[in-house]
């Protein structure tokens, strides 16, 4: 019997144990012959919910398997600065999206934050804002309203091209069609910041489709559409974000539910069960499987499929798109820089450090010097192509350019995390393009002959994208698994064989 090291959720200590094996009885119903009746593949949140689903569904014999050593998946922070002024920041998520609007529904993960005390704070995203250009303070701030507001009325007609059943075409063309194309450069960096930054679609306009844009914005933050609030709060604990789900796993996750330090290499598949095989040759065997690996490291096919995943998965999971988004932080002796929470940088290359953020604000941590600015899309993929210290000349750059008066030292801490190269995400979080149609989003949440389940935020058709998409899609696959595992039917989730258009391509039917 192969023994898998398990270390354990909260970093209390880490410890050795056996998986269940063939000789392991099980608590719930009949004694199996697998390991587990269900596998859970990736410990992130979609990945705890469903085991917490599961568990409170009176089935707990899961496996969750998780190839770092430590719960909450893309949830992870990292500690900057130097001795004795040190900090805990977010590489990973850092906001609750979408918080609560009187006594309506609350973004599950500002429940969580609120059960285990994990702190947060509103973030005034567009209202405490300085504007920048190549040569220092420049007030654009009358364009971020134009582009807000040119946001909203995009929105709107994507509302009114749904009901006329129009195709969907890309941010661009929304753009192009409402007369609201930037024409220059502080035009540009206001949309930057409306599209690509604080939708958080990682991704240009034409890269972005208009219709799930439109739609994703709204049921987060838009109370008419059953939204939670327009607000978003920043997580500022210093035992870092992830908290929320690893205190969740602790209180109902037993050390034999998770085997960390696992990496899967194989998944395969018969009308019998699933069989997972790890890294180290370690077979795993089940009835059921859910994959919340992300969209990203399916695409890349990490993961060999056995027999290899129907036409129509493969056409889904290629055509939702991962999408890239850099935070890179900087540590100074003293603040020098803006005392709002937000600025924008123009610059003639769209896309070129335009986010900034100070951390050293009153809200967030006062005196600690630091301050972070993102970057997204193709413009993450070449900074992660370079050494971390041409990236700091690059930012130093521009951030000198913007304090022409000020004598800007080197920063004493820099640092960012390369996204899109870690094998285990292979970029930050899924984006929706003008050529994926529901049809293709349905067919990546089906299941693949009643045994393989996927979830992830990637799945979600709302909130692709979201922390509280991951939260929905475990808690919704946890319950199916259920009734499935449950008996005495299990009926999967429905696929659609062809995605197809609905109205012909004339030449099609041309026969030559
Ligand atoms: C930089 C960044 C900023 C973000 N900002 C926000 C934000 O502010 N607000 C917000 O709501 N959302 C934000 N998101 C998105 C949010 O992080 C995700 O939606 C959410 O964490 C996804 O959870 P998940 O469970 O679907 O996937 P994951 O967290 O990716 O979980 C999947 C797990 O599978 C594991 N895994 C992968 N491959 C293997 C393998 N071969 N074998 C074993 N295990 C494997 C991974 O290690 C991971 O733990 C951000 C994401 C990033 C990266
Ligand atoms: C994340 O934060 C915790 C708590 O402050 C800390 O112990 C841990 O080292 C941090 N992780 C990284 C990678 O810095
Ligand atoms: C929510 O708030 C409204 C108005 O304040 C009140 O009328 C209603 O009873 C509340 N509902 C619940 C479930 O508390
Ligand atoms: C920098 O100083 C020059 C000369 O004093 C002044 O004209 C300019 O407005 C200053 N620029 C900024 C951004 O403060
Ligand atoms: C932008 O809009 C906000 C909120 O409506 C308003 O308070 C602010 O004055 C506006 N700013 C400019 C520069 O027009
Ligand atoms: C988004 O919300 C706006 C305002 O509530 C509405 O007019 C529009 O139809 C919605 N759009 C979509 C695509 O749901």
């Amino acid at each position: 019997m192969r023994q898998v090291h398990l270390a354990v959720l909260l970093g209390f200590a880490a410890f050795t144990t056996a998986l269940p094996s063939l000789s392991t009885p099980h608590s719930n119903n009949h004694r199996s012959t697998k390991n587990a009746k269900v596998l859970i593949l990736g410990g992130g949140v979609a990945g705890v919910i469903a085991a917490r689903t599961l568990h409170h569904k009176g089935i707990d014999d899961f496996l969750i398997v998780e190839a770092r050593d430590e719960l909450g998946g893309r949830m992870q922070n990292y500690t900057i600065g130097v001795p004795g002024k040190q900090y805990t920041v977010e590489v990973g998520p850092n906001w609750i999206q979408g918080t609560q609007t009187g006594n309506g529904t609350a973004n599950p993960i500002l429940t969580l934050a609120r059960k285990h005390h994990v702190k947060n704070q509103y973030n005034d995203l567009d209202g405490s804002i300085t504007t920048y250009d190549y040569n220092g303070l420049k007030d654009y701030r009358d364009l971020l309203n134009t582009s807000i507001d040119q946001f909203s009325q995009i929105g709107a007609i994507a509302g009114e091209r749904v009901k006329m059943q129009q195709v969907d075409l890309s941010l661009q063309s929304a753009y192009g069609i409402t007369g609201a194309t930037p024409k220059n450069m502080y035009e540009a960096a206001c949309q930057y910041y409306e599209v690509d930054w604080v939708r958080e679609y990682a991704q240009s306009p034409d890269q972005n489709s208009w219709i799930a844009s439109a739609w994703n914005n709204n049921f987060t933050f838009d109370t008419d559409m059953g939204g939670f609030s327009d607000e978003n709060n920043l997580c500022i604990d210093q035992r870092g974000f992830k908290t929320i789900i690893q205190a969740e796993a602790a209180e109902f996750l037993l050390p034999q539910q998770v085997s960390l330090n696992s990496v899967v290499k194989t998944i395969a598949y018969s009308g019998d069960g699933v069989t997972v095989t790890l890294e180290d040759d370690t077979t795993l065997t089940a009835d059921y499987m859910l994959c919340t690996f992300s969209l990203g490291v399916l695409q890349y096919g990490d993961i060999a499929f056995k027999p290899t995943l129907p036409s129509w998965k493969m056409e889904a999971i290629q055509s939702m798109v991962m999408a890239t988004y850099t935070k890179i932080f900087l540590q100074f002796e003293e603040r020098f820089w803006f005392d709002t929470e937000m600025a924008i940088y123009a610059d003639m290359e769209r896309g070129r450090y335009p986010i900034w953020q100070s951390l050293d604000h009153v809200k967030f941590f006062p005196g600690s010097g630091l301050v972070f600015v993102t970057v997204t899309g193709d413009f993450s993929l070449r900074i992660e192509g370079m050494q971390d210290s041409d990236v700091q000349e690059e930012v130093m750059e521009v951030l000198r350019a913007m304090y022409p008066n000020t004598t800007v030292p080197d920063p004493v801490a820099f640092h960012f995390k390369r996204w899109h190269a870690d094998p285990l995400f292979r970029g930050s979080y899924s984006n929706w393009p003008p050529s994926f149609l529901p049809g293709h989003s349905e067919n990546l949440r089906a299941t693949v002959d009643k045994r393989l389940w996927f979830a992830g935020e990637a799945t979600s058709l709302k909130y692709f994208g979201f922390l509280h998409g991951a939260y929905y899609e475990g808690l919704n696959a946890g319950e199916e698994i259920a009734k499935c595992v449950e008996g005495p039917v299990c009926t999967g989730r429905q696929h659609l064989n062809s995605v197809i258009d609905a109205s012909p391509y004339p030449f099609v039917s041309i026969t030559p």
